[in-house]
């Protein structure tokens, strides 16, 4: 499966750290925040990975992480995203890398204590369709939320003041080739933005998506600075993308 991994917007969550820097560059504990990712795409098995920037510190992030392989990738391009037109916005710039496979597409300020490689696995062997992963959290708001029933999930709210679950959907998403025709159709929301949550719901309605529940704890450390400070105190106390729980 091919990876790709979204790094653009301002961050302005993040400001004043964000001014000047790209927000997947900021530290978390000891390494840059993009390293994280690219390390889980590792762990699960992914070899080729397209990371989607923009803004004004693109030239960084080849300065850091080159042709990629001293994080263990095979091979590292990189697309630019003009403007902020959101996370599907993003997406859609890996239409002709990913050739017609199946994708896994992560988030590049979403950081994990283990790995996704039986997830990855169990997708690569569906037919088609997608796959999202939940995780319980004490502040749903902030996330794509899951709304439930019984054991499917039946529609997914973004970042929804009254969140009917405490169940986030977590910035890593598989995909098979069908994810760019729904990004074609998509409308910009309220936020003027083509949002990942609405190229998820339109898998519900199609009756094509799956969940996972992760293991492990999740940050997403582009939230707010105070997320940040968490997610790189859990690396420093134990570590992240871990191959065993
Ligand atoms: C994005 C998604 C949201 C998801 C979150 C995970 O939000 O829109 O559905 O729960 O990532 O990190 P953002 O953090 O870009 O506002």
């Amino acid at each position: 499966m091919k990876g790709v991994i979204l790094a653009g917007g301002l961050g302005t969550r993040l400001h004043p750290l964000t001014k000047v820097s790209n927000k997947h560059l900021l530290p978390v504990y000891d390494q840059p925040m993009i390293t994280y990712p690219i390390r889980t795409l590792v762990n699960a098995g992914v070899e080729e990975v397209l990371l989607v920037t923009g803004g004004n510190n693109v030239g960084e992030f080849i300065r850091l992480l080159g042709n990629g392989r001293e994080y263990g990738l095979r091979w590292l391009s990189y697309a630019y995203q003009e403007g902020v037109g959101g996370i599907a916005d993003a997406l859609r710039l890996a239409h002709e890398y990913a050739e017609g496979e199946k994708i896994v597409v992560m988030l590049g300020d979403n950081i994990i204590e283990g790995n996704i490689l039986s997830a990855a696995e169990k997708f690569q062997a569906t037919d088609s369709g997608a796959m999202i992963f939940l995780k319980e959290v004490e502040n749903p708001r902030e996330y794509g939320v899951a709304v439930c029933e019984g054991d499917r999930v039946a529609l997914i709210e973004e970042k929804p003041r009254e969140p009917k679950s405490n169940l986030a959907v977590i910035g890593i998403y598989m995909y098979d080739e069908q994810v760019f025709d729904i990004i074609a159709d998509l409308r910009p929301s309220a936020r003027g933005e083509l949002e990942i949550t609405d190229v998820n719901n339109a898998y519900i309605e199609r009756g094509n998506m799956t969940w996972e529940m992760l293991d492990g704890w999740w940050g997403d450390a582009g939230e707010s600075i105070d997320a940040l400070y968490r997610v790189s105190a859990l690396v420093a106390k134990g570590g992240a993308n871990k191959l065993c729980l």
